[in-house]
């Protein structure tokens, strides 16, 4: 080796070093903050990722025969027509390039919009260009994750003519998302960026957002950049939703991390497989809903995973609304009529999912109505929603219950949903396999 390359080697380990020891150095409090901006996606963008994590639809590989979901339950359906998603902005390649996000708990895969090749056309200013970074590569077919049904990687991979791992899937409504499979590191700083990770690099897509893939998944932003805890505090929502608020997202430490209380997340080994069950969500054991003062009376059983795996309550921040399992969801629902059946709109539903809704003429009455919710939680811990945010004005004049049934998205889980995670830190730290809740002022963070 000469000096010059000794010298380069050298100063390459330092950088490796370096990002390890942030990361992952116990005693380290590291910690990044990024401002979250929670912004209105209409339902034909990236967001549709953001009903369901592992999409898990069909792969394209030489048969027409369908690799059938591993999770059904993840495959969400939805007609929401707009969503509400929390995206922050990631430095990625070298030099960065920032690029937006979905930040979703629910899912693994990370991808960024990608350039397409096409002469004459400008791409998105806001795509990825990889010919700008000197630290893309493309992940070549001889990778393992390029062979078809690796445990753990529910995206279907398949070799293109080009030699290139090239994914692909459908979405419940039937659209396709595809890309090749790459690495790229993300550029914090000069001397902060982490190892070249892999992403999916999405080429036939018009939006202008990716998804940052954050569960337990070993292929997950969290997982590969082996960060030990991240945590977000989603602003409150501005009136008719095209104001953007924002919020903040850490990486590692959160400095009001005393104020969290904590439940320990419930793992599932990889061997136990039960159909519905997503062993890679952030799973946490509910105990029951309050309304009001009253206790709903529903029994704990519904809010945990049966021996088919359906049960199981998620907390995901790439859903929008509350989703509970049908005995959970009548209660809720037997309940709010009891308060303001009344005034509900009667056969209206929005998004096949919402039906408990008023006009909203009368939103500030109801909510008074019906009062401050609780989901209950082991250890006391509790997520106390206001009765300022049980309603959501979701289309003009009309204000629905953020909470709808699971059966709906054609799932079999509870998720709590970014509806009900406004002004509330929610930290999920890995290292301790546990989730933690603490009050914020998100709005007003940045
Ligand atoms: C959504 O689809 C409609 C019609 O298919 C199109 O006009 C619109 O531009 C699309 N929006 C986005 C963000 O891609
Ligand atoms: C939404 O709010 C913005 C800002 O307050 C306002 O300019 C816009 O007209 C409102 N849109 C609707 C449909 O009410
Ligand atoms: C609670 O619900 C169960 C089953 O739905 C019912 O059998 C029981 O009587 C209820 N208890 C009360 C106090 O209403």
């Amino acid at each position: 080796m000469d000096t010059s390359s000794s010298k380069k080697f050298l100063l390459l380990f330092v950088t490796f070093l370096n990002f390890f020891y942030i990361l992952l150095a116990k005693n380290t409090p590291f910690s990044m903050s990024f401002p979250l901006i929670s912004t209105q996606l209409s339902h034909n963008s990236s967001s549709k990722a953001l009903f369901l994590s592992s999409l898990v639809a069909n792969s394209n590989q030489n048969t027409n025969t369908k690799i059938m979901p591993r999770v059904p339950s993840l495959n969400y359906k939805s007609t929401f027509k707009y969503s509400m998603a929390l995206i922050i902005t990631l430095p990625i390649g070298t030099p960065p390039q920032n690029q937006q996000m979905v930040l979703d708990t629910g899912s693994q895969l990370s991808w960024i919009q990608c350039h397409k090749k096409i002469p004459k056309i400008p791409p998105p200013t806001t795509s990825f260009d990889p010919s700008l970074s000197s630290s893309f590569s493309v992940l070549p077919c001889s990778h393992p994750l390029c062979k078809p049904r690796i445990p753990d990687f529910t995206l279907p991979t398949s070799c293109d003519q080009n030699r290139l791992c090239h994914y692909s899937y459908f979405y419940a409504d039937g659209t396709l998302a595809e890309g090749n499979l790459v690495r790229e590191k993300i550029t914090f700083s000069r001397s902060q960026s982490t190892p070249p990770l892999i992403l999916g690099c999405a080429t036939e897509s018009d939006d202008a957002e990716g998804i940052l893939g954050m569960n337990l998944g070993r292929f997950s932003f969290a997982s590969q950049a082996k960060v030990q805890k991240f945590s977000y505090c989603v602003p409150i929502r501005q009136g008719n939703h095209t104001v953007k608020s924002t919020g903040t997202f850490y990486l590692g430490q959160n400095p009001n991390f005393r104020t969290f209380r904590y439940i320990n997340l419930l793992t599932f080994p990889q061997s136990q497989r039960m159909p519905n069950l997503d062993p890679l969500a952030y799973t946490v054991g509910m105990l029951g809903i309050k309304i009001g003062a009253k206790k709903l009376n529903i029994s704990t059983r519904v809010f945990q995973p049966n021996a088919g795996g359906s049960g199981q309550t998620i907390v995901d921040s790439g859903t929008e609304y509350t989703f509970l399992v049908e005995e959970a969801y009548n209660k809720v629902r037997e309940e709010i009529v009891r308060l303001v059946g009344r005034k509900m709109k009667r056969g209206y539903v929005y998004g096949e999912a919402l039906d408990m809704c008023f006009d909203s003429v009368h939103s500030i009455e109801i909510e008074r109505l019906i009062g401050d919710m609780t989901l209950q939680f082991e250890n006391g811990v509790e997520i106390l929603i206001n009765k300022e945010r049980m309603l959501d004005e979701v289309e003009g004049g009309i204000h629905c219950v953020g909470i709808g049934r699971s059966e709906s998205l054609g799932i079999a889980s509870n998720i709590i949903g970014n509806f009900h995670q406004q002004n509330l830190w929610v930290e999920f730290d890995l290292r301790n396999r546990r989730v933690g809740f603490g009050k914020g002022e998100c709005s007003m963070q940045v």
